[in-house]
C-alpha cells in the first residue's frame, strides 16, 4: 500500500497535465454542434484506457453519444468484479462572461483546477483511471477484476444507456458498481453517498396571439403569454413551499425518526451556508431542515424562462409565446413518468382559458437509495478513512444520476457512490473547479478500495 501511495505521489505533476488535456475537449452532450467534440472526447478516453493497460477497450455507438468500455479481468474467478461507471460529457458553459478563464482552457489557481468538467465528472473519472494505473504499474495486476463504463450522455439523462445495459448485461455483469460522481459532505469532512434524487424534466410553452403585438394597441384585451406563464408557475408551489400538483406527494417515502436523527448529527452550519451563497435566508418546504430539503424531499425549480424582449433597453411588445424549463427532483418512491403526467394535467387545469399550453417531458430518472451494508460500501468506508484520516459520514444527496437504480435493477449489483467533489465547486456553473488535494487523495482512496474489497 505505501508503494502505491508513493507511486501516486511521484506522479502528481504528470496526472495534472493529463487531466488538463482531458478537460480541454468541449464534450457538451446537449449541444448538437459539439457532437464531433463529444466523439473526440470518447476517443481520448479510449486512448487513455489503452495507455494505462486496460484491455478489450471498445467504443460503442448509441443513438446518441458513444459509450466507452474497457476491462482488466485477471484477478481470477474467485475475486470479485467491480464495474466502474462515470461520464465524459459535460454541461453547457453559459453564461460565458462569468468565467474567470475560458471553460475549456484549464487553469490551476490556489490548488484547484478550473474548467468545465473539472469535478463533474472528468476529474473524478480520471482519478479512477489513475488508481487502476497505479496498481497496474506497481504490481502489474489489479486486486480484483475491473470493468470500466464511461458514457457521454449523463448530463442529458442517460437516455440511451438503459438499452445499452439491457443488451450488454452479460458483458457488464459485476458484484459491485463503483461511481465517483458525487460530493463529500464538506472539505475535510469525507463522506459516502447512499441516496440520490430522481428527476422529471419538463418544458412548457404558453401561446397567445399568432404573432408579437404592440403592447399598447392590444395590451389589456389579449392575454399575455409571459404573464400567463408566470401565473402558472406561481401556482405550482404554495406559501409553505409545498408543491401543489395533486398527487405529487402520494408516493413519497417519509423520513424515519432514525434518518432524521442521522441528519441532525451532520456538522452543518446554516449561517455559513447562507453566507457562502450570499442569501439572506434559506427557503423551501416548511417543517424540514436544509439538509433534508436538499436531499430527501422533492422539489420543483424553473431552470430557464424566456419570451418577449430580453435585450438591453426597453421594447414595448406583447409576446406571442413564452416558455419555461421546469425540473422536479424526486425521492423514493416517486416515479418520473407518473409525476410528468400529473404535472401536465395540473398545468392544463390551471392555465387561463385565454391561452394554449404545450407541455413536453424532456427526460427523467428514478431516485435511488443504495444499501449501506454492502461489502462495497464497507470497503469504500475503510479506504476513505485511510486516505482522509477521518471516519467518513454517510449522506444522501440532492443531485441525480439516472442510471444508478438501473444498475441495481438490471445488473443486480449494489452501487457504491464514492465521490470526492465538493458541492461548492461550482458544478454546472461558471468557474467549475476541483480541489487538487481531494483529486490526489481520491486516487489513493480508490486504489485502496480495490484492496479493501478483498478483506
Ligand atoms: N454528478 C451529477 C449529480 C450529482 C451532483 C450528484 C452532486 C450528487 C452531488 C450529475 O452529473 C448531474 O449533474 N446529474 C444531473 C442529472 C440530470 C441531467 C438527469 C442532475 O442532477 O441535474
Ligand atoms: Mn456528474
Ligand atoms: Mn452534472
Amino acid at each position: 500500500m505505501s508503494n502505491l501511495v508513493q507511486f501516486i505521489e511521484s506522479k502528481h505533476a504528470l496526472y495534472l497535465e493529463q487531466l488538463q488535456d482531458f478537460l480541454r475537449i468541449p464534450s457538451i452532450s446537449t449541444d448538437p454542434e459539439r457532437k464531433g467534440d463529444v466523439l473526440r472526447c470518447a476517443e481520448w478516453v479510449v486512448a487513455h484506457c489503452k495507455d494505462i493497460g486496460l484491455e478489450n477497450v471498445q467504443i460503442f455507438p448509441t443513438k446518441g453519444h458513444p459509450v466507452v468500455y474497457a476491462e482488466h479481468l485477471h484477478a481470477g474467478k474467485d475475486a470479485p468484479t467491480v464495474l466502474f461507471y462515470g461520464h465524459y460529457d459535460v454541461q453547457p458553459v453559459d453564461p460565458l462572461h462569468l468565467w474567470t478563464n475560458p471553460p475549456f482552457e484549464p487553469t490551476v489557481r490556489d490548488g484547484k483546477v478550473y474548467a468545465r468538467g473539472a469535478v463533474d465528472d472528468k476529474g473524478q473519472v480520471f482519478m479512477q483511471l489513475k488508481s487502476l494505473e497505479a496498481h497496474l504499474k506497481t504490481h502489474g495486476k489489479l486486486p480484483v477484476n475491473v470493468k470500466v463504463l464511461i458514457e457521454g450522455e449523463e448530463e442529458i439523462g442517460s437516455v440511451n444507456l438503459e438499452e445499452f445495459l439491457r443488451t450488454n448485461a452479460r458483458m457488464l455483469a459485476a458484484d459491485t458498481v463503483l461511481i465517483s460522481d458525487t460530493a463529500m459532505f464538506a472539505d475535510e469532512v469525507p463522506s459516502l453517498c447512499y441516496g440520490l434524487r430522481g428527476m422529471a424534466y419538463m418544458e412548457m410553452t404558453v401561446t397567445g396571439p399568432n404573432r408579437d403585438l404592440h403592447s399598447g394597441v392590444f395590451g389589456g384585451a389579449v392575454a399575455n403569454p409571459a404573464n400567463a406563464l408566470a401565473s402558472i408557475i406561481a401556482k405550482l408551489t404554495d406559501d409553505y413551499g409545498r408543491i401543489t400538483i395533486p398527487g405529487f406527494y402520494d408516493d413519497v417515502k417519509a423520513l424515519s425518526a432514525e434518518e432524521r436523527a442521522e441528519y441532525a448529527r451532520l456538522p452543518f452550519d446554516e449561517a455559513a451556508y447562507c453566507k457562502e451563497l450570499n442569501i439572506p435566508a434559506t427557503d423551501g418546504e416548511f417543517g424540514y431542515n436544509t439538509l433534508e430539503k436538499t436531499s430527501a424531499r422533492p422539489t420543483l425549480d424553473v431552470n430557464g424562462i424566456w419570451g418577449g424582449f430580453t435585450g438591453e433597453g426597453a421594447k414595448t411588445v406583447l409576446p406571442g409565446k413564452a416558455s419555461a424549463k421546469v425540473s422536479m427532483r424526486l425521492v423514493p418512491n416517486q416515479d418520473p413518468v407518473d409525476i410528468a403526467k400529473k404535472f401536465e394535467a395540473h398545468v392544463r387545469r390551471i392555465a387561463p382559458p385565454t391561452v394554449t399550453v404545450e407541455v413536453t417531458y424532456l427526460h427523467g430518472g428514478k431516485p435511488a437509495v443504495t444499501a449501506i451494508d454492502s461489502k462495497g460500501v464497507k470497503a469504500a468506508l475503510r479506504a476513505m478513512e485511510t486516505a482522509f484520516g477521518k471516519k467518513p459520514f454517510l449522506t444522501r444527496e440532492g443531485g441525480s444520476i439516472p442510471i444508478v437504480l438501473l444498475f441495481q435493477n438490471i445488473l443486480n449489483a449494489p452501487v457504491v457512490l464514492m465521490g470526492m467533489g465538493l458541492n461548492t465547486e461550482n458544478l454546472h456553473s461558471p468557474d467549475e473547479h476541483f480541489t487538487l488535494k481531494n483529486f490526489y487523495r481520491g486516487i489513493v482512496a480508490s486504489a485502496l478500495f480495490y484492496e479493501e474489497l478483498l478483506k
